[in-house]
């Protein structure tokens, strides 16, 4: 990086603008003006040249200038075409602090830095006294002048004349205005041709002007004379040239200042003092020193070429200078980005292979895992097999004696000596009988497809009449239910291939599930077809029943799923099974389905043989039967369950009464049978009824399932508890979870027992009994003493709360003969059934006997300690006239107010 700046600083950009105004650049003169400034400005890389050509307009060139100063110059350096006009100009760039050098033609203006220029007086001079001595001092001479308005007319002119007055031989005959320039010299000489018929020389004030005259006068034919110019000038045509060509008799050299000009702006722009006026040398040249003239100029234009020559190869050798000092810019700007991008990349290696090296060290725990996770699931994998080949073995070990159940149980059946009630019993057995066996059989189907030991065997069958034979098995579920059930296919002869003996199992399992969640009244329609295009055949059964929540669909084929809402409740295998066996077939099932909707299973089977294997397709010889009788059981499972028996609700004369919250229907009509002798039974099916029942009835005891849909025995249980029209009921929690953490979660909500499923009848008729006995035992304390009774630990805070409030209620209305049992109702925001009933179990009396027991307390203690009157205390304690005291308090006491009150004062000890 330092070189390349060390580099750029070697490099020389000018630095300075020189802006140079020439007044014409259409001669000999001004031409080698600007070569000679080119020249010098070669060793001066440091200055720009910015030149302006005014083509002999004044105008122009003062607008020039103020174009130049626009340009932000250093140094302006100007030939002034005329003195005057140019002044102003020339002043304001000088005003402005730039540097004025002016060159050969003068401004009238103090205004500048320096002047550089030939001594034009001194040109005049010389021209007067060569004229003189070649004239032999007589003669008659014509004088072509240059531009008025310019400086070197003025000068030479004058140093003409002022010679020439030293000769009075010599006379000026005329002086014509040429303004340096031939054309109009040539205009001046058309003008004055008589006097340049009379002259003898012609003096031109430069060679321009002389050439031009010499033109004129040898066209016209007019004698020989002399011609004499200014300048002398090195190029063809021009006044060396002229005067070794004898055209000339002489010219004055006047050099151009243009070197002189440039080195001068490079003294003051280094901050050299330079002189105000610098005039250049002159010099006559004529026949006698031409030759040496012009071979000297010769040789210094071989010099001056040679110079060119080594200035253009210097100029080459920069610029290559330039080219290399670039590529070496950019090699070593290259290098230090190759260096930097080498740190970098060394520390991106190095954290590259500490990040390797971390990744390795993941790489080789995530193998680790992985092969832990491989061994895990191997083990985990093999005890599930041990556990279903348990239970697979289990099952086979349920069927024979289920078997060895369901053949006494149909026997028995038959018997004509069975009572209704226990005709019902018989059939509520035979039915879950045949659902255990179903469940038996299924689960070994299910383990036969995934052992592989099941061996398809399919056929190409008619779709349509294998239907029809097993919808005919439904048509009496469908009447009982009164479900428009039917079958529609718009394509006859549809045909598929598959293994009737299994798929049947899939059509019983779906037509089941869609009798069963479809209500009275409904439909289930089965559609046959076969879509365009496609080789499979299709079966689509839609019920309009309960249909599916989101969740319970997307598990619906999942082995042993069990719906969260509980009305899928199942075993979890139908549905697996059905998937399991039509995948078999290689063909497909999809299940749409939204709650309250229905449902719709639609399968796809294949429609020709190609996707079976030789050994699964049916030979001629293998006849099968076309319906599995065995699969009867699944239409059990579709029909509505066994209705309940009729529960007398009045007429009975239990003193206690249950309240039974069960959603299986049957075990719920179960328990009702049985324990209806002993008790007044309510009964509920849902959670949600069952608190309704719990409030309109306030039972003695409850009894209530867990697992319900809806609201579950937990939230059923929180909620008695906390109310306090039945927070007193003992309630018993019935579940088929007999896990600790589930008794635990009863116990903690105040259950006052747990009874898990299948239970001992014997043993939750005792439980309900001891648990109202216990209740009757501390109703008695409640009771006796009437102080205490809150204190009892076995009643819970609410049921203290009730006591207190109700007694306070009491105790503040003994002295109001209005007061009435609605009036407690009414504080305490509970019916008068409820107040009755929570009374009756808690303090064991009717709420009418307690107030009036505790208006005849009251009157007891006044009667003892008071000296109020009888009649007084009568009133006091709320009755509404003495007699009814008097009546009341002898049927109580034996004894009328007034006796008692004698008795007490004659023992004043009691
Ligand atoms: C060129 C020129 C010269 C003469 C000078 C005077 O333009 O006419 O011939 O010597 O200018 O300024």
């Amino acid at each position: 990086m330092l070189l390349y700046v060390t580099a750029c600083r070697q490099e020389t950009a000018p630095k300075y603008r020189i802006g140079f105004s020439q007044c014409t650049g259409n001669d000999d003169w001004r031409r080698n003006m600007l070569t000679e400034m080119k020249r010098e400005l070669f060793y001066h890389p440091e200055m720009q040249l910015l030149y302006k050509d005014a083509e002999s307009d004044s105008k122009r060139q003062a607008a020039q200038i103020t174009e130049l100063l626009a340009k932000q110059i250093d140094i302006l350096v100007v030939s002034p075409n005329e003195a005057a006009p140019l002044a102003p100009v020339i002043a304001t760039a000088y005003g402005k602090g730039i540097p004025v050098i002016i060159l050969d033609r003068k401004a009238a203006t103090d205004s500048f830095t320096a002047y550089i220029g030939g001594d034009n007086y001194n040109i005049g001079k010389l021209a007067a006294d060569y004229i003189a001595a070649q004239l032999g001092g007589k003669g008659r001479i014509i004088e072509v002048t240059g531009l008025r308005g310019s400086s070197p007319t003025v000068e030479r002119h004058q140093g003409f004349h002022d010679a020439l007055e030293r000769f009075p031989g010599l006379r000026l005959i005329a002086t014509l205005e040429g303004s340096w320039v031939a054309d109009k010299t040539q205009a001046a000489a058309a003008k004055n041709d008589s006097a340049l018929r009379q002259a003898d020389v012609i003096f031109a004030q430069n060679d321009v002007m002389a050439y031009s005259m010499y033109r004129y006068c040898r066209d016209k034919g007019m004698a020989p004379k002399r011609f004499i110019g200014v300048d002398a000038s090195p190029y063809p045509d021009a006044g060396i040239d002229l005067v070794s060509r004898g055209i000339l008799s002489a010219s004055l050299l006047y050099p151009s200042g243009g070197k002189e000009a440039i080195s001068m702006a490079a003294d003051i722009l280094a901050g050299k003092k330079v002189p105000r006026n610098t005039l250049l040398q002159t010099v006559l040249i004529d026949s006698s020193n031409v030759k040496l003239m012009r071979l000297q100029i010769d040789k210094i234009q071989d010099q001056h070429q040679e110079i060119e020559q080594q200035q253009s190869l210097l100029q080459e050798q920069r610029s290559l200078y330039q080219d290399q000092q670039h590529l070496l810019r950019i090699v070593v700007t290259t290098l230090c980005i190759a260096f930097l991008l080498g740190i970098v990349l060394f520390f991106i290696l190095r954290t590259n292979r500490r990040i390797n090296h971390q990744l390795k060290q993941q790489r080789d725990e995530i193998l680790l895992q992985r092969d832990q996770l491989v061994e895990m699931t191997a083990k985990a994998q093999e005890a599930t097999e041990a556990k279903f080949t348990f239970f697979t073995n289990l099952s086979h070990e349920f069927r024979t004696p289920l078997t060895l159940i369901q053949a006494p149980l149909e026997n028995l059946m038959g018997s004509r000596q069975l009572s209704a009630p226990q005709k019902q019993q018989l059939e509520l057995m035979r039915r879950n009988v045949i659902h255990l066996m179903r469940l038996v059989n299924q689960l070994l189907e299910f383990r036969r497809i995934e052992s592989g030991k099941l061996q398809l065997k399919v056929a190409e069958n008619d779709l349509q009449s294998f239907m029809i034979d097993i919808m005919e098995a439904y048509k009496g579920v469908a009447a009982k239910k009164n479900i428009d059930f039917r079958l529609v296919s718009r394509q006859p002869g549809i045909k598929a291939w598959f293994d009737q003996h299994l798929f049947d199992r899939v059509l019983y399992n779906l037509l089941s599930n869609a009798f069963k969640f479809t209500a009275d009244y409904g439909k289930v329609h089965i559609y046959l077809e076969r879509p365009a295009h496609s080789q499979e055949a299709v079966i689509h059964i839609q019920d309009d029943g309960a249909g599916m929540d989101e969740n319970t669909l997307a598990h619906a084929f999942e082995l042993f799923y069990q719906s969260r809402n509980n009305e899928h409740k199942g075993t979890g295998i139908g549905l697996a099974l059905t998937r399991e066996i039509i995948s078999l077939h290689h063909g497909s099932i999809r299940v749409k389905s939204s709650k309250g909707a229905g449902t719709t299973f639609s399968i796809s089977l294949p429609g020709n043989s190609t996707p079976f294997a030789p050994e699964e397709i049916q030979q001629e010889d293998e006849s099968m039967n076309v319906i599995n009788h065995s699969l009867h059981s699944y239409i059990a499972d579709a029909e509505d369950s066994i209705p309940a028996p009729a529960v007398p609700t009045t007429g009975t004369t239990h003193t206690l009464s249950l309240l039974i919250i069960e959603d299986h229907p049957e075990l719920n009509h179960f328990l009702v049978d049985f324990l209806r002798e002993q008790y007044e039974v309510f009964h509920a099916g849902s959670g949600e009824d069952g608190l309704r029942m719990a409030f309109q009835h306030v039972p003695d005891l409850i009894l209530c399932d867990i697992m319900m849909p809806g609201m579950d025995g937990i939230q059923v249980l929180q909620t008695l508890k906390k109310d306090i029209r039945t927070s007193h009921i003992p309630v018993i929690l019935l579940s088929a979870n007999s896990s600790e953490e589930q008794r635990i979660k009863g116990m903690q909500h105040n259950a006052d027992a747990y009874i898990s499923k299948p239970f001992n009848l014997k043993y939750l008729s005792e439980s309900i009994s001891s648990m109202l006995n216990n209740r009757a035992l501390l109703k008695d304390h409640y009771i006796a003493e009437p102080e205490t009774r809150v204190h009892t630990t076995q009643s819970n805070k609410t049921d203290r709360k009730f006591v207190n409030d109700f007694n306070a209620i009491v105790e503040e209305n003994l002295g109001n003969d209005q007061f009435s049992v609605e009036d407690i109702c009414q504080q305490l925001s509970i019916s008068k059934m409820q107040l009755y009933r929570k009374i009756k179990q808690l303090l064991n009396c009717n709420v009418n006997d307690y107030i009036l027991d505790a208006r005849i307390r009251k009157g007891r203690y006044l009667l003892m300690n008071s000296k109020f009157s009888v009649s007084e205390i009568a009133y006091a304690c709320g009755f509404s006239s003495p007699a009814y005291f008097s009546t009341v308090f002898k049927a109580r006491t034996q004894q009328t107010p007034k006796a008692f009150r004698d008795q007490v004062n004659k023992k004043p000890d009691a």
